[in-house]
């Protein structure tokens, strides 16, 4: 099975930005760990600054097929972003809503998702291991 791991904008900055929020991993040293953690599954890795790269990545693997779900780190976009909420409505392919923070334990503009409504469901605060259990929840929901 193929997943996805779809990171938004900032989150290339992980190991340099804010590490005490964030932690001190970097997204290459994340996706390292999760294809260690998971040798049978085939991911593909996608990071972007670029809100529309991001819906564009979503229609592609949804019309390429073959995918089990997605693990999405929407970064800031999670908070506004209805472009991004109705592109995870246009596709079949199962989304996972991870943050490495707890986004409810941060200031109030964090507090609401725009995208959560649409996704399967929401990992919030486990730092790097949010994306761990993501892949649990994809792997659970393809049972
Ligand atoms: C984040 C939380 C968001 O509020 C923030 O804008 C991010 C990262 C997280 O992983 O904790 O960029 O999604």
């Amino acid at each position: 099975m193929s997943i996805l791991v779809l990171n938004g904008p900032n989150l290339s900055r992980l190991g340099k930005r804010e590490p005490e929020v964030y932690g001190s991993r970097t997204l290459d040293d994340i996706n390292r760990e999760l294809a260690e953690a998971f040798p049978d599954i085939l991911f593909e890795f996608f990071q972007s600054e670029d809100e529309g790269a991001l819906l564009e990545k979503l229609f592609h693997i949804e019309d390429k097929g073959g995918y089990g779900g997605v693990v999405l780190n929407a970064g800031a976009l999670t908070h506004y972003s209805i472009a991004l909420r109705d592109a995870i409505s246009a596709i079949t392919i199962p989304v996972v809503e991870v943050h490495l923070s707890n986004i409810y334990a941060r200031e109030e503009f964090r507090h609401k998702s725009v995208i959560s409504a649409v996704c399967m469901g929401v990992i919030s605060g486990f730092g790097a291991n949010s994306y761990h259990l993501g892949v649990r929840a994809v792997l659970a929901l393809a049972e």
